[in-house]
C-alpha cells in the first residue's frame, strides 16, 4: 500500500467547456489521460489537511473505472476522506446536495450529462467546488493551465474498493465511505415540497409518468414518486440505469424523448408527464398533449412559488441565462424582484445564489433549479409542478394559458444544427459579427434591428467578466435571434440557434410556436447564409 509518483506528458486538450471536460471514452482511455486531468484538479484546488471529497457519477460507461482511479489518486493526494455513491452512483443535484450536507472540499462528479454514453460515447468529469456548484471559470481555466504542464501525478498502488455495499473503507489511510446515493437528495426534497399534498393528488387519480431515459434518475424517482408519494411503479418509465442508456440519447427533448411525448400525446395520456437526463439535472414538463417550453416553466415556477412550502417566503430574485426568453422577467417585476441575465451554464448562477440574490434560476436547455443546491435539478423542477397541481387542480395546459393571459407570451423555439464541420461553424460566427454594422437599424418587413452584440457579463459579485457569450440581434419590439456555438459537444461543432418574440394578444396564443416565429426563422437563415454554410436545410433538434 503506498503512494506513487508517476512520471506523465501533458495533453493539450483538457479545457473544460460549458460543464467539464467532456471527451470520448476512448480519448479518456489514453494512457494518464484521466490521471492528468484529476491531477490537474487536486493541484489547483490545493486539497487542505482533513478534506472530504463527494465522488460519482451518472452510471455511464466507464464510470466504474474512473471511480477506482480517482480514489485511488485522491488517497495519495491526502484526501481524509472520499464519499462516494453506492455503484459508484451520484445524480448530479444529489452530488450539489452532499456536498452541501456535509460541508466537503467539493467534488467530482462524472458524466457527460445528456450526450449519449457507451465504449464510443462520451465521458466526462467536472469539479464542483464547496459551494455544491461548478467550479467558476477562474478555477477551470486554471485546471486546464495546470493541465497543459503537468509533469506527473501521485495515486496509491491499492486494490479497488467494494462500491456495491455501503460502509466505510479504508484505502491508504483514507476512508472511502460508500453511501446510499438517493437518501440525502429525498429527504432534501420532501423538505422543500407538500408531499402530503401532492400523494392525496396522486391518490385521487392524477396519472403521472416519469421517463428516466435509462439514466441516472431511476433509483430516484422511484423512492420519491413510488415509494414516498405512492404513485403506481409504472408511473416510473426506463427506470433502470444502464452504461449505455440503452443506446438512447438521454436528453428530456421533444425529439430524444419520444417514447414519452408519444404517451402524452396518444389516447387515455396521463395528466403530467416529465423526463430527465444523463445526470439527471435537466428536466422536460409535459402536460397531456402539451409541451412547456423551459423558459416558461422558469416563470410559472416563480409565478408559483407562494403555493410551494419551501419558497413561501418569497423569491430573492430569479437569474435566467441570456438565450433564456424574458418571460421569467415580467414574473420577476410583477414581484418588484431582480432578474439577472447571465451567460449560458449553470456555473454563472452559483455566485448570485452565494450572495442571496437570487433564490430560482433557470436555462431554456431544460435546467431548472434553486438555492436549495448549486446544480440545476431534474426532480425538483417535476416536483415543484406537482406541488403547484397540487394546489390549483387545474391541467398543466391551464396553468399555462392563464400564465400567458395575465403576462402575455414569450413565444420561443432554439434550432440545434448538431455535428457540423467547425469551420462552417466559424463562418457563420465570423459573417454575424463582421455584418453588425450594416445590421443595426436594418428593417425586415415589420421588424427594425435595434441592436447586435456578442454577449459579454460582468459577474455583480465577484466583477469578474466574461466575453463572447453569443451574438444577439434584438429587435425594436423586443423580438430576439440568438446565435451561440454549443461549449458541450465532442464532435464538430453544433450551432444554436433561439428564437423570442413576444406575443401579448390572448386570441394568438395557441399559435405553433414555430408558425408564430416563422418571420424571424427566414430572418435568421437569411443573414447567417446558414444553408449555404453548412449544406444543412433544416435544423437536428428543434425545441
Ligand atoms: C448546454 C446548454 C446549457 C447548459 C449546458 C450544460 O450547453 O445549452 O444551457 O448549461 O448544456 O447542461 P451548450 O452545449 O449550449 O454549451
Ligand atoms: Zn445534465
Amino acid at each position: 500500500m503506498q503512494a506513487g509518483t508517476i512520471a506523465t506528458a501533458p495533453y493539450t486538450d483538457q479545457k473544460p467547456g460549458t460543464s467539464g471536460l467532456r471527451k470520448r471514452v476512448p480519448v479518456f482511455r489514453q494512457a494518464h489521460y484521466l490521471e492528468n486531468f484529476v491531477q490537474s484538479i487536486f493541484d489547483t484546488i490545493a486539497v487542505p489537511p482533513n478534506a472530504t471529497l463527494v465522488l460519482g457519477g451518472d452510471g455511464r460507461y466507464y464510470n466504474r473505472e474512473a471511480i477506482q482511479v480517482i480514489l485511488r489518486m485522491a488517497a495519495a493526494n491526502g484526501f481524509m476522506r472520499v464519499l462516494v455513491g453506492k455503484g459508484g452512483i451520484l445524480s448530479t443535484p444529489a452530488a450539489s446536495c452532499i456536498i452541501r450536507k456535509y460541508r466537503t472540499h467539493g467534488g467530482i462528479i462524472l458524466s457527460a450529462s445528456h450526450n449519449p454514453g457507451g465504449p464510443d460515447g462520451d465521458f466526462g468529469i467536472k469539479y464542483n467546488t464547496a459551494n455544491g456548484g461548478p467550479a467558476p471559470e477562474k478555477i477551470t481555466e486554471a485546471i486546464f493551465a495546470q493541465s497543459k504542464k503537468i509533469a506527473q501525478y501521485r495515486i496509491s498502488e491499492t486494490a479497488d474498493v467494494e462500491l456495491d455495499r455501503t460502509g466505510d473503507y479504508e484505502i491508504s489511510g483514507m476512508t472511502v465511505s460508500v453511501i446510499d446515493p438517493v437518501e440525502a437528495y429525498a429527504e432534501l426534497m420532501e423538505s422543500l415540497f407538500d408531499f402530503t399534498a401532492i400523494r392525496k393528488l396522486l391518490a385521487g387519480g392524477f396519472k403521472i409518468k416519469f421517463d428516466a431515459m435509462h439514466a441516472v434518475t431511476g433509483p430516484y424517482a422511484r423512492e420519491i414518486f413510488v415509494h414516498r408519494l405512492g404513485a403506481p411503479v409504472d408511473s416510473v418509465m426506463n427506470a433502470v440505469p444502464l452504461p449505455d442508456f440503452g443506446s438512447g440519447h438521454p436528453d428530456p427533448n421533444l425529439t430524444y424523448a419520444h417514447e414519452l411525448v408519444e404517451i402524452l400525446y396518444g389516447e387515455d395520456a396521463p395528466e403530467f408527464g416529465a423526463a430527465s437526463d444523463g445526470d439527471g439535472d435537466r428536466n422536460m414538463i409535459l402536460g397531456k398533449q402539451f409541451f412547456v417550453t423551459p423558459s416558461d416553466s422558469l416563470a410559472i415556477l416563480a409565478a408559483n412559488a407562494h403555493l410551494v412550502p419551501g419558497y413561501q417566503q418569497g423569491l430573492a430574485g430569479i437569474a435566467r441565462s441570456m438565450p433564456t426568453s424574458a418571460a421569467a422577467d415580467r414574473v420577476a417585476k410583477t414581484l418588484g424582484i431582480p432578474c439577472y441575465e447571465t451567460p449560458t451554464g449553470w456555473k454563472f448562477f452559483g455566485n448570485l445564489m452565494d450572495a442571496g440574490k437570487v433564490t430560482l434560476c433557470g436555462e431554456e436547455s431544460f435546467g431548472t433549479g434553486s438555492d436549495h443546491i448549486r446544480e440545476k435539478d431534474g426532480l425538483w423542477a417535476v416536483l415543484f409542478w406537482l406541488n403547484i397541481l397540487a394546489v390549483r387542480k387545474q391541467s398543466v395546459q391551464g396553468i399555462v394559458f392563464e400564465h400567458w393571459a395575465k403576462y402575455g407570451r414569450n413565444v420561443y423555439s432554439r434550432h440545434d444544427y448538431e455535428d457540423i464541420p467547425a469551420d462552417a461553424a466559424n463562418g457563420v460566427m465570423k459573417l454575424l459579427h463582421d455584418s453588425f454594422a450594416t445590421l443595426k437599424g436594418a428593417q425586415f418587413g415589420h421588424l427594425q434591428v435595434k441592436m447586435c452584440d456578442d454577449f459579454s457579463y460582468t459577474d455583480p459579485v465577484d466583477g469578474s467578466v466574461s466575453t463572447g457569450q453569443g451574438v444577439r440581434i434584438i429587435f425594436t419590439d423586443g423580438s430576439r435571434i440568438i446565435f451561440r456555438l454549443s461549449g458541450t459537444g465532442t464532435g464538430g461543432a453544433t450551432l444554436r440557434i433561439y428564437l423570442e418574440s413576444f406575443e401579448p394578444d390572448v386570441s394568438k396564443h395557441h399559435l405553433d410556436a414555430q408558425v408564430a416565429l416563422a418571420t424571424l426563422i427566414r430572418i435568421a437563415l437569411q443573414i447567417s447564409e446558414l444553408h449555404k454554410r453548412t449544406g444543412r436545410d433544416k435544423p437536428t433538434v428543434i425545441t
